[in-house]
Order: C-alpha cells, then structure tokens, then sequence
C-alpha cells in the first residue's frame, strides 16, 4: 500500500521537500520527507504565536474519531487552532456513525461541508488510505492519518523521532545513526510501532523488537529490524525504550498480564540494567503495573521518562503535518 498521498496540491502550494496533500503513513517515505516534518516541527516549537497564528486562517479542520482518543485528538485539536485554523469534531457516539453510516459516507459529508482537512482514526487498518483514494472525500480534502488499526500513527512516529532526537541532541541534523532503540510489548497489534520503525530506521537508527512470539514474531524482521526474546539481554545495549501497551481490544488472545509483566514489564529493577543515559517512553495510554510501572513512567521517579515529552511534542509535530499537507508552509 502506497503510504503518502495520491494528488499533490496545487503547484503554487507545493514546497520541493513536500509534495504531499494526505499524510496517511511513514512507510514509503523518504528521510529527507520524514526530515522536513521535523524541521517543520521544530520551527512550529520555536515559532512565535504572531509569526504561525494565522497559517491556516480561514480553514476548518474536521476530527472524525471513530475510536478513543486522547492525546492524539486534542493535540491534533490544538495544533490546528494554533495555526488559526477552524475545528469541528465528530465522535462515534452521539453522530449518524452510531446510526451505521459507512466511513466512506461519512468522510463525503463532512469534506462536502467545506472543510480542507480530515483527521481520521478508525480501527481498520487502511481506513485513512481509504479516504484518501476516495473522489468525493479525499478528492477534494487532505486526510491525515490518526492512527488505522494496527497499520500505521504518522504523527506519534514523528513525535517519537523528534522525542529522540531532543534527547540525543540531533536537532540539526535529525540523523539517528549510531542509536539503537528496543520497541517492546504488543508489537504485532501496534501502529504506533510501525510509524516508529519506519521513522527511525529512516533516520538511521537500529532498532529491536522485543516480546513473546505472539506480539513479536520473526516476520517483523521484513521491516528491516531485529527481534528478540530476552528483554534483560537486551536491555544493557540499547540506548532507550518504546515500551507498548497490550492493546486488549485487538490482541484475540494474550498470555495472562502477570506472565507478561514478568518477563516484559519495564519496572525499577530492568531500569537498572540500562545504561546511564538510555532513555525510556511510551506512546500511552499505559496499562500501569502490566508493561509498566509508576515509578518508570512518572518523570519525578523514573528521570529516564520523555513520555510526557513525547506528549508535548505531539502539538509541533501535529502542526507541521497539518500546514504541510495544506500547502501552508513557506517554502
Ligand atoms: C496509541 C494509539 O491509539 O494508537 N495511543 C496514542 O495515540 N498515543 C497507542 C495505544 O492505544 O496503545
């Protein structure tokens, strides 16, 4: 499945490092794309609100959730509003989705009543995609992509990328090489995983997927990672760690919690094998006390932690992925 986009804007819009109006995945883009997002996303951080308060002026942007959010939802919620754009939220319950209206029928309408952007999550994998290849929806709007099944979550691989390259001090060059990161938990179930690989294996890193063969099988090893299954082997090489929540929505049958967490759950005692600097995160939701504990997670005990890190990083990321897909950023 082609991962970016199926029309670029028009040519006044177009910047040469983006030529994008969907953003509906991170595989198949290029380094130097994922690169100009985060420079893009950088620049958003550092931006004054008088110098990005109006890029998007006189836009609306329309949520169409089809699945719980948080963190995405209202990033995404601020990023737009903070490029002065307008934003309207459709949510599963309480709309004619509950009344068993088609993702496809729904998209039409809402790009109909003259929105430019639809920001959609929806728990079948290539929903977003769907859309975009959709004349009468992604014909005439940009999608962006908040997370489709257990296919792809650009924007948390992207926050997750610049997360990393803060810590590591490669904000000028956004190379990662050199670094290597253990992904570990329900990967099988995970986009946020597989926005991950592809965004920081682009950017040079290496990574290791780590758990049982249930949510980490050898067929990962096709995206250009390593797996393995013994997290305290690892752990003493790598340079930080994407711990991932068992998703028990999707995850058809998972070994119990407590058998998880004893050889997976990131706590106090696997810290102490990582090495001094090594970092640690999580995309959230967490399940505390299964993959991992409060005194990991919360900065005040765990000062590895960028997970609330990675949440303020959401809203820079979100912006420049918003701007770029409408054409908004200067070139
Ligand atoms: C993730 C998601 O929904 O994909 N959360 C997020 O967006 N930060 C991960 C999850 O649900 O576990």
């Amino acid at each position: 499945m082609s991962s970016a986009t199926t029309r670029p804007p028009p040519a006044h819009q177009r910047s040469r490092a983006w030529a994008h109006r969907h953003l509906t995945g991170l595989q198949g883009l290029g380094a130097e794309e994922i690169r100009f997002l985060l420079r893009a996303a950088r620049a958003m951080a550092e931006a004054r609100p008088a110098e990005r308060s109006d890029l998007l002026h006189g836009r609306a942007i329309a949520n169409l959730f089809f699945e719980d959010s948080t963190r995405t939802r209202l990033s995404f919620s601020l990023a737009a509003k903070r490029l002065g754009a307008e934003v309207v939220d459709l949510a599963g319950a309480g709309s004619s989705v509950s009344k068993g209206e088609t993702l496809l029928d729904t998209a039409r309408t809402v790009a109909a009543m003259g929105v430019q952007a639809l920001v959609i999550r929806h728990n079948a994998s290539g929903a977003a995609e769907a859309v975009a290849r959709d004349e009468q929806s992604g014909g005439r709007v940009s999608v962006l992509n908040a997370g489709d099944g257990r296919h792809e979550h650009p924007s948390q691989g992207l926050l997750d990328a610049l997360t990393l390259a803060e810590a590591f001090d490669r904000l000028e060059t956004f190379d990662l090489t050199g670094l290597r990161f253990a992904i570990v938990g329900d990967i099988v179930h995970s986009r946020v995983a597989r926005s991950d690989i592809a965004a920081l294996t682009a950017l040079g890193a290496s990574i290791v997927c780590v758990g049982p063969p249930t949510f980490a099988p050898d067929s990962l090893r096709a995206l250009g990672v390593e797996v393995e299954r013994d997290l305290d082997a690892v752990l003493p090489e790598v340079d930080g760690v994407q711990s991932l929540r068992i998703q028990f929505e999707r995850a058809a049958s998972v070994s119990t919690p407590r058998d998880y967490a004893a050889g997976y759950q990131l706590n106090a005692e696997r810290a102490g094998r990582m090495r001094p600097h090594a970092v640690v995160l999580h995309p959230g939701p967490f399940n505390r006390g299964i993959e991992i504990t409060g005194e990991i997670a919360d900065r005040e005990q765990g000062p590895r932690s960028l997970i609330l890190r990675q949440v303020a990083n959401g809203v820079p990321v979100r912006m420049a992925c918003l701007a770029a897909c409408l054409g908004a950023l200067p070139t």
